[in-house]
């Protein structure tokens, strides 16, 4: 098996900055709340004409000029997202087109929040084998389209964004050291858009109902999360024989600064290691870990060798986590 790395990474938000005091204006809430119980002060959304295709394109571009790759040599695009431009076509045939990436296969890839992390381990795969020498992966959402703004339980929680890694064969004992990977779909009801798809169909009630736009049981998912960030990151440091004084960073889901800390407590990884951006965000569900670490390798903070653990959780429910020598 090959070893496997990230060689290049670029993030995308859109301009429009929605502050907490933005959301007082039409929503019973206010900023002391909203900052107290998530940490967030604003975000960024997408306007009405820009679809998740296009932030993944921006990402995916800046990620390919930081490989310095030509589009052409891409063999595989994976985009994860479950805010994609349409049920089908793939989000990920439509970025490769725009990127002229013509000579990649392109699927998309549902994991919600943990997206990113399963769009690495399963882009990985094919070059650890030989199939593939190239593989980019964006993590893209633009959930304020699916929204209901009118629930202040979650309308203030979500951000826009999209960010991409370029990965190729490296050095031997670099790269990704090991992953874990979880699902529960007895947990599948708890954060869903329910309409749309096979179940229930488009319809005028299904409008009416709001069942187009994301449901969300905020206290489970809270448990479920504060639980599964422990140990899922404890997990993926045994498969690759390391101990938590090994990591240099932790790049958790940026969901809600309570769900960091309860974390950080959990694995006793010292605070100044743990990368938090959501204050800027939100949570940005499968781009939230990618923008993250583009942000942090950008500012300079990530140096060769050093021991990265990226980890998620989200709908389905789904948790993922991989450690990587960068
Ligand atoms: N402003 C003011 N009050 C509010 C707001 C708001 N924006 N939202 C809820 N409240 C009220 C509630 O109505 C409730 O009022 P009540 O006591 O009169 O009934 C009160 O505040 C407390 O509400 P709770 O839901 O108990 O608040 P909690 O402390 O649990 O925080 C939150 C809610 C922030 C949603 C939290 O549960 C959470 O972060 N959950 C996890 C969500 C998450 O991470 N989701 C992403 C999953 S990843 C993916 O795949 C997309």
């Amino acid at each position: 098996m090959r070893s496997v790395g990230i060689v290049g990474i670029g993030s995308y938000v859109p301009e429009n900055i929605v502050t907490n005091k933005d959301f007082e204006q039409f929503l019973d809430t206010n900023d002391e709340w909203i900052i107290s119980r998530t940490g967030i002060k604003q975000r960024h959304i997408a306007p009405k004409d820009m679809p998740v295709s296009e932030l993944c394109y921006q990402a995916g571009l800046k990620a390919l000029e930081d490989a310095q790759i030509a589009p052409e040599e891409v063999d595989l695009i994976i985009v994860a997202t479950i805010t994609p431009d349409y049920a089908f076509p793939a989000t990920a045939c439509l970025v490769a087109d725009r990127l002229g990436a013509r000579n990649a296969a392109g699927f998309d890839l549902e994991a919600g929040c943990s997206g990113f992390i399963y769009g690495v381990v399963t882009g990985s795969q094919f070059i650890a084998t030989g199939m593939y020498k190239t593989v980019l992966v964006i993590g893209g959402e633009t959930l304020s389209k699916v929204l209901n703004w009118k629930d202040r339980s979650t309308c203030i929680l979500f951000g826009d964004g999209a960010g991409a890694a370029v990965l190729q064969p490296v050095k031997e004992g670099f790269g990704f050291l090991g992953f874990e990977l979880g699902s529960d779909g007895s947990g599948g009801a708890l954060l869903s858009q329910p309409a749309g798809g096979s179940m229930y169909p488009a319809s005028l009630e299904t409008v009416e109902k709001n069942l187009h736009t994301l449901q969300m049981e905020g206290k489970e998912v809270y448990k479920f999360a504060v639980r599964v960030m422990g140990e899922v990151s404890v997990k993926v440091l045994k498969n690759a024989d390391l101990k938590i004084e090994d990591v240099d960073l932790l790049i958790p889901h940026q969901a809600n600064i309570r769900i960091v800390d309860a974390a950080v407590r959990r694995l006793g990884i010292s605070p100044d290691k743990v990368v938090v951006n959501l204050d800027k965000y939100g949570n940005m569900s499968a781009a939230s870990i990618p923008v993250a670490l583009d942000e942090t390798f950008k500012s300079g903070r990530i140096a060769e060798g050093d021991i990265i653990v990226m980890a998620g959780f989200g709908t389905g429910l789904t948790w993922g986590a991989c450690v990587l020598k960068w």
